[in-house]
């Protein structure tokens, strides 16, 4: 069924945590859903601004409604990713979404603040949950100064009266990891020193990881040997994901690595099969590249499987 994220996070909290995998079209769908049914494990399913922009908001809801009809004993969050604006998140609540987040992150506090409270004023009476975000993103490109990258991470002192002053179920924080396939330029790094300060200061409080993507190198690889040019790619080792999960964070973001294995498996087969042009023929490995791909992570890395 669908369902509000806040239970699973209550009963995942410090021990495993749940997958939020981006959704764009019904080949990603149905590879994740697949993976979930097998594994046993419940599901966040994640729209961002792009994917309804690229596939109209009325047709993934309409899939994910197959989705859940297909895994009825499934949990299944609908959460909107990055929702920019008050507007955008009430208009998805009334769609049907049973999770929003509100990234007000790149805001002063005080309006990141209000406009997350305005969301959680809106949410709850309707019994959605809401995410915030506080602290900052930073890829690779946009900084080199490691002393500016930290200024970005998240005050622990700020984040707890950010959750006490705004009320959201769930607190997406910075602290070293970015959104994309470039995630780390040496050696990877995150800071969970801090991770542990800000779980001590809101105890039993669910977190969120964004930009947790692992960036599975045989992709990588695979990509680039068949004419892709991913030089340089990194991204978070899944033992780093697998500790967090046991530090407080509840959910974890994960679309490059979707993105990466769609990609490969596509590029394998255009190379290996030029005289192909079924869109079935390269979309079919892909999906089932996405099930493995979700499998491996709900087992092995989340450690979600077998707790539905
Ligand atoms: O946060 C970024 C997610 O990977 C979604 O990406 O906005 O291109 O759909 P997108
Ligand atoms: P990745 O780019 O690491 O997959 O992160 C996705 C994300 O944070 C979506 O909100
Ligand atoms: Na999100
Ligand atoms: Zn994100």
């Amino acid at each position: 069924p669908l369902v509000n994220p806040k239970e699973l996070f209550q009963k995942c909290y410090g021990k495993y945590a749940i997958g939020a995998f981006n959704v764009n079209n019904m080949e990603i769908l149905q590879g994740v859903i697949e993976a979930a049914k097998e594994e046993r494990s419940p599901l966040i399913l994640q729209i961002s601004k792009g994917a309804r922009n690229y596939a109209k908001l009325i047709y993934l809801m309409k899939l994910i409604e197959a989705a859940v009809q297909d895994a009825p004993d499934i949990p299944i969050v609908v959460h909107l990713d990055h929702g920019d604006s008050v507007e955008l998140c009430k208009e998805v609540i009334d769609a049907g979404f049973t999770s929003v987040m509100i990234d007000g992150s790149h805001l002063p506090f005080e309006e990141n603040v209000r406009i997350t409270k305005e969301v959680v004023d809106y949410a709850h009476p309707r019994g959605v949950a809401v995410e915030g975000e506080l602290g900052r993103l930073v890829g690779v490109e946009e900084h080199v100064v490691v002393s500016e990258r930290e200024a970005s991470f998240t005050d622990p002192d700020k984040a707890v009266e950010f959750v006490e002053r705004t009320g959201v179920d769930s607190l997406a924080i910075a602290i070293g990891t970015s959104h994309g396939a470039y995630k780390f330029k040496g050696e990877p790094k995150l800071d969970f020193d801090r991770l542990r300060e800000i779980a001590k200061r809101l105890p039993g409080f669910p977190l969120v990881l964004h930009g947790a993507s692992s960036v599975l190198p045989e992709y990588v690889e695979k990509a680039n040997q068949y004419g892709a040019k991913l030089g340089g790619a990194k991204g978070v080792p899944e033992e780093m994901i697998r500790e967090a999960t046991k530090m407080g964070i509840c959910k974890v973001n994960i679309d490059t690595d979707l993105r990466l294995a769609v990609t490969a498996t596509i590029r394998e087969v255009f190379a290996l099969h030029p005289e192909e042009f079924d869109p079935r023929k390269y979309l079919g490995p892909a999906r089932e590249e996405v099930k493995k791909l979700v499998k491996h992570k709900l087992r092995n890395v989340l450690g979600s499987s077998g707790t539905v």
